[in-house]
């Protein structure tokens, strides 16, 4: 389908004056008007005519320039130009290019670094805290964004921007001091924020502690060796648990680079700003000052405080100068939460006033927070509730289902599981369910967590995509324990494949690249999502209507042939999209 989206923007480029590309395209909601639509919305308002009447002229110059290649219909319809691709080729084109090669296929990916260098650091949780969802948001949709751009061609690069140095360390590396000896063997990082707690405590007490701290740090930017080991050593059993969870969501970096590791770039940093004669003394601290993108005055960009340490600001003007240098990038984003847009500005700004004329390719992409439903989460103060918190309380669910599920089937019909596939198959659909519902939405709104509406199997839900794929893998084994080849591209079966809801399928599969291409543009992983629902709810609509296996598919063979393929083809895309945002597939549910 991409390739008829290519031709049509081809064709409309030839009437446009400003070139478009793919990602301009809709897909009409009624699949008879077209394939694709352009919206006229736009030109309309620039040429202060009426929408539909840009679209009516567009089709006319498209059909007076000859710009299409024959076969693809043109029309407009109110304030669209619709484009219809011809049927058989559409069938036989799309069915061929999803089911070429083995395993899940290639549909829709891109050769390995063949488009532009794009930076994206995500998750970024801070040391010695426990990982909240609050870090959740901007992990599980960095991570849709990678995958995707990998496999759209970019030469991603992934960095989790820990959050690893600032004043708080110094007092971490004190503490960690005074009562390391009494942790455990195996520290976790709720033993660090215990410690934390303990020194905080003795501090009220003994204000001498503070300064103790603040020499600390001072020492840890200047290399000393003993607090140099005491804060790596915090650093080392906090990575051990993010690494535990990336494990679990299938998350994996370039770069670990915290903020620590910025930290000799800080003076000719500052060595820079001063010569490039940007810094104001303000109450013995150094600030910038800045405008927004559009010359709006903006606060002050703090760099340096009074008594000369680095701030988180500093640390990330050195961080995207030196990610510049190294990468080249065309494009920065940083998933982070919504509440450090002013941040991100005043960083950007600066950037700006250096003059780098990069700054224009960094952009924040903000997550919204959590709210929940259930009583004992929601009133915990602001969002510290852990991720590991919420997808226990999702397992718990899934469990339940479950069994409800098993005692209401007839004896002997339910399905039975051994306690490690029961677990396995519980953690599966638990991430599926809260991985889904967290990209399904706008990133930038708050998620309302509700774990009865999260965890289902009917509805637009993780675990309803998760169990249309196992369908697909349960139909495919039955036919093989039939005796049926494994599927493979048959043109001779494309002329048998003549149902409405066969047509509608596949040409909602072929859509899957403009979906990626979407979800890249708008940073933005809920186009996939629900182009997910979509795939699903046109493969429940075949099933009910074209029988594949057994009597009731009319008993011919070679039409369960050609079906097998739609199966197959169905079971590519659930398959392929929902790796990439990051949802596992359960062999069975
Ligand atoms: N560690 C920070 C926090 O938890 C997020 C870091 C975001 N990234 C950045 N480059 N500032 O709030």
């Amino acid at each position: 389908m991409e390739r008829f989206a290519k031709l049509a923007v081809q064709a409309l480029n030839q009437v446009l004056e400003k070139p478009i590309d793919t990602a301009d395209l809709e897909v009409p909601k009624d699949p008879k008007l077209g394939d694709f639509a352009f919206p006229c919305f736009k030109l309309a308002k620039e040429f202060r005519k009426a929408p539909a009447q840009v679209a009516t002229q567009m089709v006319a110059d498209l059909h007076a320039k000859q710009a299409l290649p024959a076969g693809i219909e043109v029309s407009a319809t109110g304030p669209y130009v619709n484009f219809l691709a011809p049927q058989k080729e559409v069938m036989q084109g799309l069915l061929g290019d999803i089911l070429a090669g083995p395993g899940n296929g290639t549909y829709g990916k891109l050769a390995a670094n063949t488009r532009g260098s794009w930076v994206i650091e995500y998750s970024s949780p801070n040391v010695a805290k426990p990982f909240q969802v609050y870090h959740f948001r901007p992990t599980g949709l960095g991570a849709a964004l990678d995958r995707v751009g990998r496999f759209r061609g970019f030469k991603v690069t992934s960095i989790n921007h820990l959050g690893d140095w600032g004043t708080q360390y110094g007092k971490l590396s004190v503490a960690f001091k005074l009562y390391g000896a009494d942790l455990p063997a195996d520290p976790s990082i709720n033993d660090l924020v215990g410690i934390y707690v303990k020194f905080h405590t003795a501090v009220e007490t003994n204000p001498a502690l503070e300064d103790e701290a603040r020499a600390a740090f001072r020492r840890l930017e200047q290399d000393d060796p003993e607090m140099i080991a005491l804060w790596k050593k915090c650093v080392e059993i906090s990575m051990k648990e993010f690494n535990k969870l990336y494990a679990r969501l299938n998350v994996k970096f370039d770069h670990v680079w915290g903020e620590s590791h910025y930290k000799a770039m800080l003076a000719p940093l500052m060595a820079e700003l001063r010569k490039k004669d940007l810094l104001i003394q303000s109450e013995g601290a150094w600030i910038v000052p800045v405008t927004d993108a559009d010359g709006k005055e903006l606060p002050p960009c703090i760099v340096e405080k009074s008594d000369g340490g680095s701030i988180y600001a500093t640390r990330d003007l050195a961080a995207a100068i030196y990610r510049h240098e190294q990468f080249h990038f065309d494009r920065m984003t940083y998933v982070v939460g919504g509440e450090q847009k002013l941040h991100f500005q005043q960083v950007f700004a600066v950037l700006r006033k250096m003059g780098f004329d990069w700054a224009s390719k960094c952009e924040h992409v903000p997550t919204g927070l959590y709210r929940f439903k259930d009583a004992k989460m929601s009133t915990r103060k602001g969002n510290f509730v852990t991720f590991d918190e919420v997808l226990t309380l999702a397992k718990e669910r899934v469990t339940t289902l479950m069994s409800e599920r098993a005692a209401a089937a007839a004896p002997g019909t339910g399905a039975t599981y051994s306690p490690s596939e029961l677990e396995q198959i519980t953690e599966a659909v638990a991430l599926g369910a809260v991985v889904f519902h967290d990209l399904h939405g706008d990133p930038a709104r708050d998620v309302e967590f509700d774990v009865e509406r999260v965890v289902d199997f009917e509805g637009e839900t993780g675990p309803y995509l998760q169990y249309a794929h196992t369908r697909c893998v349960s139909i495919l084994r039955k036919a093989a324990e039939a005796g049926y080849p494994a599927v493979a591209f048959d043109e001779s079966l494309i002329p048998l494949l003549k149902a409405p809801e066969e047509l509608a399928l596949v040409k909602v599969l072929g859509q899957f690249p403009l979906h990626m291409e979407r979800t890249l543009t708008q940073a933005k992983a809920s186009q996939l999502a629900h182009f997910l629902v979509d795939v699903t709810q046109s493969y429940g609509a075949f099933y009910r209507e074209c029988h594949v296996l057994g009597q009731s598919a009319g008993g011919s063979p070679e039409l369960t042939r050609g079906r097998l393929m739609l199966v197959e083809a169905t079971r590519r895309i659930l398959a392929q999209g929902l790796t990439l945002i990051g949802i596992p597939l359960p062999e069975k549910m």
